[in-house]
């Protein structure tokens, strides 16, 4: 990629995982997605994304990832973003991963959100959350819960988002086996075993779960039973965190990762150790006063008005 034109603005933003304190699949649409009741939750985990815009006559937008996905949803959003602005300019994105992919933790998605978060301030224009919330969810199901982050509840596709109140903040760990799950497989393994007896009792379960603020020491997620069955090894790595004393031991989003999440840090910590011989980091839970606060910091010489982040519908 060249350096960055002259007169570019740019910044420097984090984009973090998310992991499902909760999530339960009640059944197939007739749009073909699956209809959910999930529980998100940012965490301390995450990605760095250097974005420089430029304006000119021509639209060009450069990525240098590690990865080289030939789709880049970062790049997709950065479009998406420059179209609905109706400004044209140049866009250089460096991307530095450290939230690995297929394994339920939303980093392609989080990239995106940070992309149509940061965009517009750089180009000094101003897009509505609701606008910016109807193009998250056409980039992907994960992507519009990225634009609110700490703990929210996702209903519909996933794509619709009530954030939770804050919680104090809780430490954990993260295993990442070397597992790359599809999400599309999952859901096809898992919808043949939904019925519409179990959909009552897991709307009524995940309600006084939601209404509790999401914080809570059990928690499901109906893509264990799928994935767990195909690589046995998660429920290993599941067993291992409960015996460590996690509270919940769970997968996260269609896997693979597995994170457990301890009442102190020294448990963590302790956990951490006894998981030698795996992939696994220490994570905590990053609220919504935390999530905005790292937005602000990152964006503030550009911000010119003090509507930002763009307030939620539900904010008073
Ligand atoms: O929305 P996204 O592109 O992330 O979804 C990836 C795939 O996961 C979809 O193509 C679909 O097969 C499946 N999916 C689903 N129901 C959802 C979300 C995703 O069936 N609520």
């Amino acid at each position: 990629m060249s350096a960055p034109a002259r007169g570019a603005r740019r910044a420097r933003v984090r984009a973090l995982a998310k992991i499902n304190l909760d999530l339960r699949v009640l059944g197939k649409r007739p749009d073909g997605y699956h209809e959910l009741r999930t529980i998100f939750q940012t965490i301390s985990l995450a990605d760095t994304i250097d974005i420089a815009f430029t304006r000119s006559p021509r639209t060009v937008i450069e990525i240098e990832d590690p990865l080289q996905l030939a789709d880049n949803l970062a790049v997709r959003a950065a479009r998406l973003a420059l179209d609905t602005m109706g400004v044209s300019g140049r866009v250089a994105l460096r991307l530095v991963k450290r939230i690995p992919m297929g394994a339920g933790l939303g980093g392609g998605s989080s990239d995106a959100a940070a992309v149509l978060l940061a965009l517009p301030v750089l180009a000094g224009k101003f897009i509505p959350l609701p606008v910016l919330a109807q193009m998250a969810a056409d980039l992907g199901s994960d992507v519009p819960f990225f634009l609110v982050g700490g703990a929210a509840v996702g209903i519909g596709r996933g794509t619709e988002i009530f954030p939770l109140p804050d919680a104090p903040s809780r430490t954990g760990v993260l295993a990442v086996p070397d597992v790359h799950v599809s999400t599309a497989e999952a859901y096809r393994r898992l919808s043949p075993r939904l019925t519409t007896e179990s959909e009552q009792n897991k709307i009524f379960s995940f309600q006084s779960l939601a209404s509790a603020g999401g914080v809570s020491e059990t928690g499901c997620n109906d893509f264990e039973a799928v994935v767990m069955e195909q690589y046995p090894q998660l429920a290993l790595l599941k067993k291992r965190l409960e015996r460590a004393g996690a509270a919940p031991a769970l997968m996260s989003g269609s896997g693979s990762a597995v994170f457990g999440l301890f009442r102190t840090r020294d448990q963590s910590f302790r956990a951490r150790n006894a998981l030698s011989g795996e992939k696994a980091v220490g994570i905590s839970l990053v609220n919504r006063t935390r999530y905005r606060a790292m937005w602000w910091r990152a964006l503030q010489e550009h911000i010119e008005q003090k509507l930002w982040p763009p307030p939620s519908r539900y904010a008073r």
